[in-house]
Formats: structure tokens, C-alpha cells, sequence
């Protein structure tokens, strides 16, 4: 089949990255008889070199063109770098979230896997770790308080800030339904979390999951308060399947969830909208400190790039043959230098590619 895909190599170790998903992308077009058109488009501090704002119309025309999105990272390092300072509309992050809510890619989905031969990266007591674990988050990416009404005024000589903390029912309503549809393909529970002891938005959150779990009855509901779930994140995260939760808890809890596995930089990620369309990108940032050094790792991209694959072109095999040869390479030893132990032969990004590439059968 034909696979239009746009790519946004972005900043930081983005490009690096990106470039190396393309190869196996590659090389599954080449295995599986697929054809793969790309067009890269810039986004982020990357787009505010070239044209000074951190994401064009042209640009989201071209991933709207296309049937998904490949991202690499955005963003630099906020103290150093003169992209902060530019008014915050204008900044690099600025661009991410304008295209989440262009493309309207309301469902993130984060999965936080402890892979068995990285077990030894988990900063988790041993008998934690034991158990394993493999969670999704889902979180909701276009509401909330990230989109809410925000200015900061001063009065009498007092500066103050505002944000707001919009949900509608149905914003609510469609996050659950996948979050229940993922479930259902999962190990059937949903961990719910949400403010609700002090947040109105939290309230309607719990009742409208309430009314959609009604449609599944084949699925385990639980109810969480977001301060009680960061600290059942490190205590016992084998309870997890499906933690189900809006934009700013979502963002919080998937960072820790990541942290907690030890090797974010092997975490990927999924942005969809109500098609198969989808925005696909590590769960990790632009880390401008290793960028250029070819030492970053890959797998979380080249993860995103099978998401894709799975969700957006529902090539499950393909999908599969890629998740497969990243096992066989860490079987075998080889580590980027993030999740290098003793023993391990420690190699580079695009070595990592290469690897990866060989490894990838039909
Ligand atoms: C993420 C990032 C973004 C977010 C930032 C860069 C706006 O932290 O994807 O988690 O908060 O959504
Ligand atoms: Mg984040």
C-alpha cells in the first residue's frame, strides 16, 4: 500500500531520531512490498529560525495531507536558548500544541512498558520490579487547562495570573470511549483519575466515565485521585492497565510513569483523532545537551513509527516484525548509552538504526 507519511524532525536529538525510524520504515516498505511517500515540515524552534513563529499554515496543510505524522522532539534548553526568549505564543512548545488542537488529536496514548531486559534500569525496589508491568496512559490532549483561557494581569500592583480548567461532557465523553476501546483490548480495566475532592471539572469527569463504563460492562472501572495515583506509580505499578485521565494529570503521571521504567528513551507515543489519522512521537524531549552527538536512542521514535503503523495503516505484522527486532537487539545485548549496564555493548544512534534494520525480518 501507499503510506503518506509527513515527518517533523523538529529540534534537540529530533532529527537524529526521525532519520532513524526512516530507515526502518524503510526497510518495512521494502520487506512487506509497501510504497512510503515522506514530506518533513518544520515545527517548533526549528520553524521560528525559518520563519519566526513555531508552526505555519503550510505546515499543518502538509500533515493534514498526509495519513499520519512522525515526530522526532521539540524544543531547547529554556534557560540558554534565545527561543524562551520570544512572547510564549511564539514559542517552540507553542507549535506542538497548535497542531494538537489543528489536527484535533484529543486521545494520547502512552504506554509504560518495564521490558524484561531492561528490568535492571527500574529504580524501583527489586520486588516491585519482579512483578513487571504495562500500562497505558490515556490521556486527553486538547482540553483542559493547557487550552483554557489564560492571561496575567496586575492589580493595585499585584501581578496576577489566570488559567482555566475547561471540560465539556462530550470532550469527556470521547477520551473515555477510547480509553474503554483500548481496555478492551488490554486486560480490561480502567483506572479513572481525576481531582474529584476539590475540582467541579473533576466531578464531571468521574460521572460521564461513569455513564460510558455502562457500555462496558467486560471492563473493570476504578476511580482514582491523581495524588493517591503518582504515589501507586512507584509503590505498585503492576495494578495499572488503562489510567484514563485529562490533559495536565496525563502529562504529570505519563512522565513518571516513564521514569519509573527506567528507559524513556524506549517509550513511544500516539496522538489520534477520530479517524486512523495520527501524530506519532517519543515520549521523551529534544535533550539539546546530546543533540548532534549520535548517542541518542532511537527506540522510542522507531516505537512510535510501529504505532503508526498498527494504528494508522492497521499493519499489524509489520508492526509487529519492528517491536520483534527491538527485542532481538536488546536480547543481544546492544544499548544506547541511556540504557547501557555492565556487560552490554554500548553503540550510537545510528548504529542502533543500523542494527535494528538487520535485525527486522518478514
Ligand atoms: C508533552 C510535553 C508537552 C505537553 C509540552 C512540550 C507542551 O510535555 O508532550 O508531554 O505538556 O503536552
Ligand atoms: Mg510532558
Amino acid at each position: 500500500m501507499e503510506l503518506k507519511i509527513t515527518c517533523i524532525p523538529g529540534d534537540g536529538i529530533g532529527p537524529e531520531i526521525v532519520r532513524e525510524a526512516k530507515k526502518v520504515l524503510d526497510k518495512v516498505a521494502q520487506l512487506y512490498g509497501h510504497e512510503i511517500k515522506y514530506k518533513d515540515i518544520l515545527m517548533g524552534g526549528a520553524s521560528i529560525d525559518v520563519h519566526g513563529v513555531p508552526l505555519t499554515e503550510e505546515a499543518v496543510a502538509d500533515a493534514k495531507a498526509a495519513d499520519a505524522v512522525l515526530m522526532g522532539s521539540i524544543g531547547g534548553d529554556t534557560t540558554t536558548s534565545p527561543w524562551y526568549q520570544l512572547p510564549p505564543n511564539l514559542r517552540p512548545e507553542a507549535g506542538l500544541l497548535s497542531i494538537r488542537k489543528a489536527l484535533n488529536l484529543f486521545a494520547n496514548l502512552r504506554p509504560a512498558v518495564l521490558y524484561e531486559e531492561l528490568a535492571d534500569a527500574c529504580p524501583l525496589k527489586a520486588e516491585i520490579s519482579a512483578k513487571g508491568f504495562d500500562m497505558l496512559i490515556m490521556r486527553e490532549l486538547t482540553g483542559g487547562l493547557y487550552f483554557g483561557e489564560r492571561k496575567t494581569v496586575e492589580e493595585n500592583g499585584i501581578r496576577k495570573a489566570i488559567d482555566t480548567l475547561t471540560y465539556d461532557e462530550n470532550e469527556i465523553r470521547r477520551i473515555a470511549i477510547k480509553g474503554f476501546d483500548i481496555a478492551r483490548k488490554r486486560r480490561k480495566k480502567v483506572t479513572s483519575v481525576d481531582k474529584a475532592n476539590v475540582l467541579d471539572s473533576s466531578r464531571l469527569w468521574r460521572a460521564v466515565v461513569e455513564e460510558v463504563a455502562k457500555d462496558y460492562p467486560d471492563v473493570a472501572l476504578e476511580h482514582m485521585l491523581v495524588d493517591n495515583c503518582a504515589m501507586q506509580l512507584v509503590k505498585d505499578p503492576a495494578q495499572f492497565d488503562v489510567i484514563l485521565t485529562e490533559n495536565m494529570f496525563g502529562d504529570i503521571l505519563s512522565d513518571e510513569a516513564s521514569m519509573v521504567t527506567g528507559s524513556i528513551g524506549m517509550l513511544s507515543s500516539a496522538s489520534l483523532n477520530d479517524t486512523k489519522f495520527g501524530l506519532y512521537e517519543p515520549s521523551h524531549g529534544s535533550a539539546p545537551d546530546i543533540a548532534g552527538k549520535d548517542i541518542a536512542n532511537p527506540i522510542a521514535t522507531i516505537l512510535s513509527a510501529a504505532m503508526m503503523l498498527r494504528y494508522s495503516f492497521d499493519l499489524d505484522k509489520e508492526a509487529d516484525a519492528v517491536e520483534a527486532a527491538v527485542k532481538e537487539v536488546l536480547r543481544e545485548g546492544y544499548r544506547t548509552s541511556d540504557i547501557m549496564s555492565e556487560g552490554c555493548e554500548e553503540v550510537s544512534c545510528s548504529k542502533m538504526g543500523d542494527l535494528l534494520v538487520e535485525r527486522l525480518h518478514k
